[in-house]
């Protein structure tokens, strides 16, 4: 069994992928399987931590020992994510956020009519959690990580991804056709606000969730 080092912290995770309803039965989202947060948050409660597990639209075993909130939107994901942070050591966003929502919502099933054109998809911005968490910390100290998918440039576009969000630490995946999604495997770098960089080689969500946990302890001091 793991060392203890996160004993007498709580850490907050958010996992899976948040979906913005369109009507009563259709949403925008996102292919992310929670299987990264779930794995984070099984890691963190082997380490002694107390753990809130916030999953939007998961559909996994909740992880022994951790306390698990559900969520479907994004403003349902920033609310649930505020209140478990208020008293967080650790924020690790590994939820994938949809940017935009349908500006409005159809409280009837939106239908189809012959002969005529569908209406555009009206979107609008939804807050960018991860930055308002990093900006606003609850607690001093408070550490706050992020994950980032990328396709191309993948460090460039972490680094500045990092300094643009304000988080201590950004998990950065590199994405394509069949990489990461739903898969029980990752590769990353970890990158630090002060410099650091920690490549983990492809292997299990597990052994990367570790690392990450490596990093926020060494850093909590
Ligand atoms: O900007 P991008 O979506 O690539 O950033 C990914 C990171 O930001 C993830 O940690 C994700 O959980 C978080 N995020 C967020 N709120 C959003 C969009 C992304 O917290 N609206």
């Amino acid at each position: 069994s793991a060392v203890p080092d996160l004993a007498g912290r709580h850490v907050v995770i958010s996992a899976g992928g948040t979906r913005e309803p369109l009507d009563p039965v259709r949403y925008l989202g996102n292919r992310s399987s929670g299987k990264q947060g779930y794995a984070l948050a099984r890691t963190a409660v082997a380490r002694g931590a107390r753990t809130t597990l916030i999953g939007a639209n998961t559909a996994l075993p909740d992880p022994a020992g951790a306390d698990v909130l559900r969520v479907g939107t994004a403003l349902e994901l920033r609310e649930a994510v505020r209140k478990a942070a208020a008293d967080a050591d650790v924020v690790v966003m590994a939820a994938a956020v949809a940017d935009f929502r349908p500006a409005e919502y159809a409280t009837g099933k939106i239908k189809k009519k012959d002969g005529q054109e569908p209406a555009p998809l009206v979107l609008v911005r939804n807050p960018d959690i991860l930055a308002e968490v990093s900006a606003g910390r609850a607690r001093a100290g408070q550490l706050v990580v992020g994950f980032a998918a990328e396709t191309d440039d993948v460090l460039a576009n972490g680094r500045h991804k990092l300094r643009r969000k304000g988080c201590d630490l950004l998990v950065v995946n590199e994405v394509g056709e069949d990489k990461t999604f739903g898969s029980e495997e990752n590769e990353a770098v970890v990158l630090g606000a002060d410099g650091s960089e920690t490549a983990v080689p492809y292997g299990p969500k597990e052994v990367l969730a570790d690392v990450v946990w490596d990093l926020v302890a060494a850093r909590l001091g």
